[in-house]
């Protein structure tokens, strides 16, 4: 069911944001060769409760952890874990969903573990940019075959390519509500996005096929080239006129896209 947002509720998903976005900033200071994937899920989790909220992956269907923690070839899912040791010259990204009065956020970014290759340095570049312009096709009236294509297009552009397995979401009350956001399409196609509508767009891009698997721990989704993939995520609200308001990023700057 899709679920229309009133000021009010908004006000309160900005409030979520907001510390989603705090969190998520600590986590990139945080990031550095040598430490494990679960000092980092330690480290967001305390952060979270402190502030009053709610780590919402932790038990979600099943999911261990607070934070998904996603390394080269994974694309999203990483289990955190105290025998994974960060190495210089690895992208990880760090996916984090919370509540915060009764609402949910959820964000995500991917980061360079040290000194990287221009090669990743760009893909972690790109997929931001994807999101950008998935973002900005996400107006009052237009459809989700439009953010869809924006990602796509813009991935296959630069030589990459858009994972088609997973999707964005709406979200509210829920972490995960109608609709789904995939991030390819066709202009036009699709459900109409409203004034009110809150989603998540959720670029998963592979620098090399888009086609992935789930290891046998039940969540870890890595692609199947093992090429590397980054992950960029942000919780926008539609407007009614306008730019989308990226509840997740204070201050959004839209820059050129
Ligand atoms: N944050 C994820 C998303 O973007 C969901 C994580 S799955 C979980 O939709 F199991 F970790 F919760
Ligand atoms: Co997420
Ligand atoms: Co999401």
């Amino acid at each position: 069911m899709i679920t229309l947002k009133n000021e009010e509720q908004l006000a309160k998903m900005r409030s979520a944001g907001h510390l989603l976005h705090d969190v998520l900033c600590a986590a990139r200071e945080f990031i550095r060769p040598d430490i494990t994937t679960a000092d980092i899920n330690a480290f967001v989790d305390e952060k979270i409760r402190k502030a009053g909220a709610i780590p919402t992956e932790f038990g979600y269907e099943g999911y261990p952890a607070s934070i998904c923690a996603s390394i080269d070839d994974e694309v999203v899912h990483g289990i955190p874990s105290d025998v994974v040791i960060l190495k210089e010259g690895q992208i990880i990204s760090i996916d984090v969903t919370l509540m915060l009065d009764g609402w949910q956020v959820d964000s995500c970014f991917t980061a360079p573990v040290g000194k990287i290759s221009e090669e990743k340095q760009r893909l972690i570049r790109v997929t931001e940019e994807c999101f950008w312009h998935g973002a900005a096709a996400a107006v009052h009236g237009a459809r989700i075959g439009d953010i869809g294509y924006a990602v796509q297009s813009h991935a296959e552009k630069n030589g990459y390519n858009s994972v088609r397995a997973l999707t964005g979401h709406g979200i509210g009350r829920k972490m995960h509500e109608d609709p789904s956001v995939p991030n390819y399409g066709v202009p036009g196609r699709g459900v109409r996005l409203k004034q009110g509508m809150t989603i998540c767009v959720e670029p998963m891009i592979a620098m090399g096929h888009y086609a992935v698997h789930q290891l046998d721990d039940g969540w870890t989704i890595v692609t199947n080239d093992h090429m590397p993939a980054a992950h960029y995520e942000h919780t926008i609200a539609i407007r009614g006129d306008g730019l989308p308001e990226i509840l997740t990023l204070p201050n959004a700057k839209w820059g050129e896209i």
